[in-house]
């Protein structure tokens, strides 16, 4: 309408309505290029000041505009990410070959074989180059010093899987490269495992246990699903180890989907073992949560202790899931998937949904570190056939094979690294 209104040759004699208009549309681009001008020039003196504030009105106010001036570089690293401003999830990975992860599996001595991709003969990198840019906010890089900082004095415990593990690790050896060698030690165990930077007073540790609650199979692994037996109402007796930590990071999934229906054990041990019942597993799922939930709000002092929960990290095992229909899982992906909001067989919505009700009935505030989004993207980051069996890394015969991929667990360095830096960025 309004375009025609000024490229119409005047035959017609304008109405007074349409040259009001076409003056309040030529005021209101006077104004846009004023603000524009406006915020350019404070944007320049404020480039290494800015603040917050400023930048979150502007965002919510004018985001159109913002989106049109503001190109990367001008972005402050400092800006004060808002978790409750910024949904993290809304975003993309952006690849950029000048982005050097702040370790390898050579230069941090910490991590599991299972994750040690090019140790374990991963010739491609490009899997290492991906920064992940909200939409809305920018994520501060992951600063070793700041972490260490933050943690001065402080206990930091993860407690759950082994993708739980796979983030410990990154996060370990995120901070261990700033600290010399007299000053860290780590110790290791089967269940409980503790890394210490003694200059700062601080300890970054894990905890095994992949159901949260209690279980047959957590200690001494039952390799046969149907043999497993969950105790979904039983977390005291472990969770005594997770009292006085000023940080706790719990996560639980891949576990409970080994099938349609969990035996679960609740209640007294009267029949012992034999006592169990089957759930649909989202059900099962939904009593472990609370128990959990239920030991939290009744053992955490919300004053002293800061509670997070790492959502599913996504297996990539249906290659069809990303349209690559003569692909095997994961096997020889080497590039994120592209589509917005892709999401796939291997997270369960509706497993996620309970994680949701049950957090938002606690009284103590549970910060959720959502990755599943970002993560669905990086078919490419897995360990793949980079892996182990045994002790031993594949051999070239077995990792031609793709069946041996392992689609669950990430590559170290690699994705899990951004979401310690999402979690920093919380902390
Ligand atoms: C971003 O802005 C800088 C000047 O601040 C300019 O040199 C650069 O070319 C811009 N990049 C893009 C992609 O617009
Ligand atoms: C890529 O990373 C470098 C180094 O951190 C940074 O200076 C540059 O702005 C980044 N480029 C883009 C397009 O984000
Ligand atoms: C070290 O940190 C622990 C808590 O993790 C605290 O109890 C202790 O007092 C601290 N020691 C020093 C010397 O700061
Ligand atoms: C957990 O704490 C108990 C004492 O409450 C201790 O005996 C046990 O060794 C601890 N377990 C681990 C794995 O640290
Ligand atoms: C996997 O990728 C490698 C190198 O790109 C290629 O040589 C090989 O044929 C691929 N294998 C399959 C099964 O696609
Ligand atoms: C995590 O983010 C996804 C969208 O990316 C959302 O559907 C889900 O509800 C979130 N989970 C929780 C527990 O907040």
């Amino acid at each position: 309408m309004i375009p025609s209104g000024i490229m119409n040759p005047p035959r017609v004699k304008l109405p007074l309505p349409i040259i009001i208009t076409t003056i309040c549309v030529l005021l209101f681009i006077a104004i846009l290029y004023a603000e524009r001008l406006s915020f350019l020039s404070s944007s320049s003196i404020l480039k290494y000041k800015t603040c917050p504030r400023k930048h979150n009105k502007l965002k919510s106010n004018n985001r159109k505009e913002e989106e049109v001036l503001v190109n990367s570089s001008w972005i402050d690293d400092r800006f004060d990410f808002d978790p409750e401003e910024c949904n993290v999830a809304n975003g993309k990975w952006v690849f950029n070959h000048s982005i050097k992860p702040l370790y390898s599996d050579s230069s941090c001595p910490y991590i599991d074989r299972q994750y040690s991709c090019v140790k374990n003969g991963r010739e491609d990198s490009d899997y290492l180059h991906w920064e992940w840019q909200p939409e809305d906010c920018t994520l501060p890089r992951f600063n070793p010093k700041l972490a260490l900082k933050k943690l001065q004095g402080k206990r930091l415990l993860f407690v759950g899987d082994s993708l739980q593990r796979n983030q410990w690790e990154s996060f370990v050896c995120l901070v261990q490269g700033i600290i010399p060698a007299k000053q860290k030690s780590m110790k290791r165990g089967r269940v409980y495992s503790v890394f210490k930077a003694k200059e700062y007073n601080a300890t970054i540790e894990f905890y095994w246990a992949p159901f949260l609650v209690e279980s047959n199979t957590d200690i001494h692994i039952i390799g046969d699903p149907k043999k497993r037996i969950i105790k979904v109402d039983e977390i005291t007796e472990r969770a005594k180890n997770w009292t006085g930590v000023d940080i706790l990071v719990f996560n639980t999934y891949v576990w409970w989907m080994s099938g349609l229906r969990i035996k679960a054990l609740w209640g007294s041990f009267a029949n012992g073992e034999e006592g169990y019942e089957e759930l649909d597993t989202p059900v099962a799922y939904k009593l472990g949560l609370r128990t959990w939930a239920n030991w939290v709000d009744s053992t955490v002092n919300p004053k002293k202790t800061r509670v997070f929960f790492t959502t599913m990290s996504p297996a990539h095992t249906k290659s069809a899931d990303w349209g690559n229909k003569d692909g095997v899982k994961c096997f020889n992906e080497t590039k994120p998937v592209r589509k917005k909001n892709h999401w796939g067989s291997g997270s369960n919505k509706g497993m996620m949904s309970v994680v949701a009700k049950v957090v938002k009935k606690m009284k103590v505030p549970v910060t959720i570190i959502n990755i599943t989004q970002i993560s669905e993207y990086r078919i490419d980051g897995h360990s793949s056939v980079y892996t182990e069996t045994g002790g031993k890394m594949l051999t070239k015969v077995e990792r031609a094979n793709p069946q041996n991929a392992d689609c669950i667990h990430w590559c170290l360095p690699g994705v899990p690294d951004t979401w310690n830096q999402i979690f920093l960025a919380m902390l």
